[in-house]
């Protein structure tokens, strides 16, 4: 689909599919097509909604910078211009990760089931903030394409960039479409994003937590602290995947996923 043409978001985003909604939020710097597996393989039991963050895929840029917040309530904005009052399925990976965490602070009688890939509950260090500062000094300098090819080794499980040659070249493919604006809008968000280790033993509606047994950005060690700290939660840990599970295993992602959407609670029951 289009632009959801209401005040709250401008955001592209597709749908495919009936059922429960399914909200997937995309990683960095990539867009919804990372999702493409999932749209295809999961549409028979959800109605699955893909948006691209500002500046990424193709939706505009819309702000010069931005908080995970901001694009919660962007991500939201797709629900409210579809109308979609019942609660949803959010899921995300990585920054996508991030921004569902703050989906589940922001509104969390509209989260139905959390799903967190490859993502982590803490902050940045302050060695991290700083590296995000170069980062985006770079982006300015040169455009984006240094910092994403600088990326691009560490995102499939080693042994893959042979193994899956197509889905490597998908990768370079969807983050070559990212825009300077959404990249450093993003390096940004990332950077200022807020601890939500606080928030874990709080959320109280079930979570997925999938991660790539060979993630080199972010280590499965922070998958594990995650299931520790959550009331509800299933944690999977996929061989030969790297940071990107749900491209390098794809049919065992989704087999996962539709596990945990066949067993979700009707809304308004305790889980
Ligand atoms: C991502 O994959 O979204 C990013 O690598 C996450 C991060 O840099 O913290």
């Amino acid at each position: 689909m289009n632009l959801a043409g209401n005040k709250k978001s401008t955001l592209h985003y597709e749908e495919r599919g009936a059922g429960v909604p399914l909200l997937l939020i995309h990683g960095f710097p990539f867009s919804g097509q990372m999702w493409a597996a999932q749209m295809a393989g999961l549409a028979g039991g959800a109605r699955v909604l893909v948006p691209d963050l500002p500046g990424f895929g193709k939706s505009p840029a819309i702000r010069a910078s931005s908080t995970v917040d901001q694009y919660a309530e962007d991500c939201f904005g797709v629900l409210d211009a579809l109308d979609i009052t019942e609660p949803a399925v959010i899921g995300g990976l990585s920054l996508g990760g991030y921004v569902a965490l703050a989906a589940a602070r922001l509104f969390p009688l509209r989260v139905r089931g959390l799903i967190l890939a490859s993502t982590r509950a803490g902050a940045d260090s302050a060695e991290g903030k700083a590296n995000r500062d170069k980062t985006i000094a770079q982006v300015k300098a040169n455009g984006p394409s240094v910092v994403t090819e600088s990326m691009y080794p560490k995102f499939l499980s080693p042994a893959n960039y042979e193994e899956q040659p197509r889905v490597a070249g998908q990768v370079r493919d969807i983050m070559r479409g990212a825009s300077p604006e959404g990249v450093i809008a993003a390096l940004g968000a990332m950077r200022d994003r807020p601890d939500s280790s606080d928030l874990l033993p709080n959320l109280h509606m079930p979570v997925l937590i999938i991660h790539g047994k060979d993630d080199q950005l972010i280590p499965p060690s922070e998958a594990e602290a995650m299931a520790k700290a959550i009331p509800h939660n299933e944690l999977r840990l996929l061989a030969k995947a790297g940071h990107l599970p749900n491209l390098e295993q794809p049919e065992e992602f989704n087999r996962i996923v539709k596990e945990f959407l066949s067993l979700l609670p009707t809304p308004g029951t305790t889980v």
